[in-house]
């Protein structure tokens, strides 16, 4: 059975599509996508159903990641039992997840993205880029590339 990482953000137009789209690269290059599938969700509803933010998914092609996924809801009935790894985009999302889960197990799924930083080790959160400008989609996918780096090394220990 493959082991599941979802990626959480706010909206799931962003940084968590981002996050998915980069680790499935990575995971393909490192010949481990038949052991590992990801997925993201957003902790708010907004989005719900729309393709990633135009913005976000131009910066991220010029680096080769497409992002595809579907901007869906975080569903804590349904998200804790399937997936073994719960990883929030910034201390928002990792506290709002922590508020939701059921007991302990859930509890332990649950991390933050920038804990496997060792380049951008300077930032807790991976800064929202919604409101921002270019510059802001740049620094996700920067700290997004740092963080599924160090993620893969954890998963190969
Ligand atoms: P994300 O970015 O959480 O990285 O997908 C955002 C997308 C939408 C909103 C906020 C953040 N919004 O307020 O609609």
């Amino acid at each position: 059975m493959k082991k599941k990482l979802l990626f959480v953000c706010l909206g799931n137009i962003c940084r968590s599509p981002s996050a998915e789209a980069v680790m499935n690269g990575y995971l393909k290059v490192n010949l481990l996508d038949d052991e590992y599938e990801c997925d993201s969700a957003g902790t708010g509803g907004w989005h719900v159903g729309e393709r990633a933010d135009t913005r976000m998914r131009t910066h991220a092609t010029k680096r080769d990641y497409h992002l595809t996924s579907i901007a869906r809801q975080f569903n804590p009935k349904t998200d804790f039992e399937e997936f073994d790894l719960i990883i929030g985009m910034d201390q928002q999302n990792v506290s709002d997840l922590k508020s939701m889960a059921r007991n302990h197990k859930d509890l332990n799924k649950i991390k933050s993205m920038t804990d496997y930083c060792t380049r951008y080790t300077h930032y807790d959160s991976v800064p929202d880029p919604y409101y921002g400008g270019a510059d802001g989609f740049e620094l996700v996918l920067d700290i997004l590339e740092d963080a599924c780096e160090g993620l893969l090394k954890e998963l190969d220990k």
